[in-house]
């Protein structure tokens, strides 16, 4: 069938990601009619797998990993625009098989387009994207060519800088849509109405009338079957480096031009660049690293691993804005429970009229589990006596809208598709984050043996984190709500 027009090229489709995420992602898109009527997916892996079973594959694959249920047939009929195709990363010799197939399968005319999908460990990012160069497959007359890259990108600034360098040969940075997938989720997508599209919040939303924000991802999960990636990562380089700085950057951004790509990202950068860099003095009040209890025992982890699992930093935005405003980020694994909020508290009022004592308000985003927006306000206890007590208004997505959300992934690969790199990382973000992280890293080097906590899995973390956030009420605002 020579009619293809948007083929979409998975490398990595036996991992876990496409089955995962990916594939249901795409059968979601189908569902909802989001993809592109000639749209078909060459997914390529190593091992030898006929079509058929594929197929199979990704239909169990894509049973377990919904949360919708999933009709058989209805996938079945969708698979049809998926081929499984068997390539060795590292062989050029494979790399002339795949381009001509891909002239086999797609129309001759030059508006077909080419979206390339590294879904593959970061070793192969480079050798792949060579090989489509030359290969010739980069010079294939198409309308586009884009390339998806999963994190993680690099390990610190010097190896980022180095795998960039060998992408932008090949593909231009507009061409480059590197992953967050934490940007995509449907209340950090939110972040941008609620600013900008509501007066009240505008005028509130700097040093003035802000006293500290709260950043926290916590997962309940240990890192699983991941110990061979995660041991020489670690939580700064796995979360805090992409997922929450992009928090960080969402939430205090100044409003931008437009919500175009290059707009919204400069606002990001702007806030990368006005990070107050981490040096030895900090070590002290500014960074908490912790380790859970048995991560050494976990399978591919060293016996005696330093890497945290467990980060709480406090950062400061040199600006107008956010002079003096303490964002307190903390992210760990084997926590409690699986929970992402952002949360806002402001300052105080001064209660000149009334002698009772009002707590701050605190606007809560909920990221996950739950989604939704909480506000919480001083009101009148009801009765003869003045008293206050606190009231919540509560925007519980998660029960007024009884579908659940887009994954992440399915905003993504429409977004790519249609060429919309707004929710993607540019490089210099990538390269003002890393430089950040750098920081931290490199201030910790030779003190991790001393600074490491350990805590216990199913906790909050090491009991250091209770006398971190040092602004405000004092308090980690999520525990309210679920400890
Ligand atoms: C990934 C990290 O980027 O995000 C994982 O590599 C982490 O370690 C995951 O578990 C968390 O994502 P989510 O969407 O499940 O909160």
């Amino acid at each position: 069938d020579a009619t293809i027009q948007t083929q979409m090229i998975i490398f990595g489709g036996t991992g876990d990601l496409t089955h995962r995420k990916l594939v249901p992602a795409l059968f979601q898109l189908h569902l909802h009619g989001f993809l592109p009527k000639d749209f078909s997916l060459l997914s390529i892996g190593r091992r030898p797998k006929t079509h058929g079973e594929y197929h199979q594959d990704l239909l169990d694959a894509t049973k377990k990993f919904s949360t919708k249920a999933i009709d058989d047939q209805e996938f079945l009929d969708f698979a049809k625009a998926i081929s499984y195709f068997r390539l060795d990363f590292d062989n050029p010799e494979d790399y002339l098989r795949l381009k001509q197939t891909l002239e086999d399968r797609t129309s001759s005319d030059p508006e077909r387009s080419f979206l390339f999908y590294l879904a593959v460990s970061p070793d192969y990012f480079s050798p792949i994207v060579e090989n489509l160069e030359s290969s010739g497959i980069r010079a294939l007359p198409s309308l586009w060519q884009r390339l998806v890259i999963e994190k993680p990108f690099g390990q610190d600034l010097d190896s980022a800088t180095l795998l960039n360098e060998s992408i932008a040969r090949v593909f231009p940075e507009k061409d480059i849509y590197r992953i967050d997938h934490y940007v995509a989720k449907e209340m950090i997508q939110n972040i941008n109405m609620l600013r900008f599209q509501n007066t009240i919040f505008g005028p509130v939303w700097n040093r003035h009338h802000i006293d500290n924000v709260q950043i926290t991802v916590l997962e309940k999960e240990g890192v699983g079957t991941r110990g061979g990636y995660y041991d020489h990562t670690g939580a700064l380089r796995d979360m805090v480096q992409n997922h929450l700085l992009q928090l960080l950057a969402i939430t205090a951004m100044e409003p931008p031009v437009s919500l175009d790509a290059d707009d919204v990202r400069n606002e990001k950068v702007k806030v990368f660049e006005a990070l107050r860099p981490f040096g030895p003095e900090d070590l002290s009040h500014r960074l908490i690293l912790g380790q859970y209890s048995g991560y050494t025992q976990e399978d591919k982890v060293s016996e005696d691993s330093t890497t945290e699992t467990l980060v709480a930093t406090k950062i400061f935005i040199d600006n107008e804005r956010w002079q003096g405003v303490p964002f307190y980020l903390l992210t760990g694994k084997a926590m409690k429970n699986k929970t992402a909020q952002i949360t806002i508290e402001f300052r105080k009022s001064n209660p000149y009229t009334l002698d009772l004592d009002n707590q701050p308000n605190i606007l809560e985003i909920k990221i996950q589990p739950d989604e939704g927006i909480t506000l919480h306000l001083n009101v009148k206890k009801p009765g003869v006596m003045d008293q206050m007590t606190m009231a919540e208004m509560d925007y519980c997505q998660s029960c007024l809208y009884l579908f659940n959300s887009p994954d992440s992934y399915e905003k993504l690969l429409l977004d790519a598709m249609n060429g919309d790199s707004t929710l993607f990382t540019r490089w210099d973000e990538l390269q003002l984050t890393w430089k950040y992280v750098d920081s931290i890293q490199s201030t910790v080097n030779g003190d991790r043996n001393t600074l490491l906590k350990p805590y216990n899995v199913g906790s909050f973390g090491p009991e250091e984190l209770d006398r971190f956030v040092d602004s405000g009420a004092s308090t980690w605002w999520f525990q309210n709500r679920i400890y």
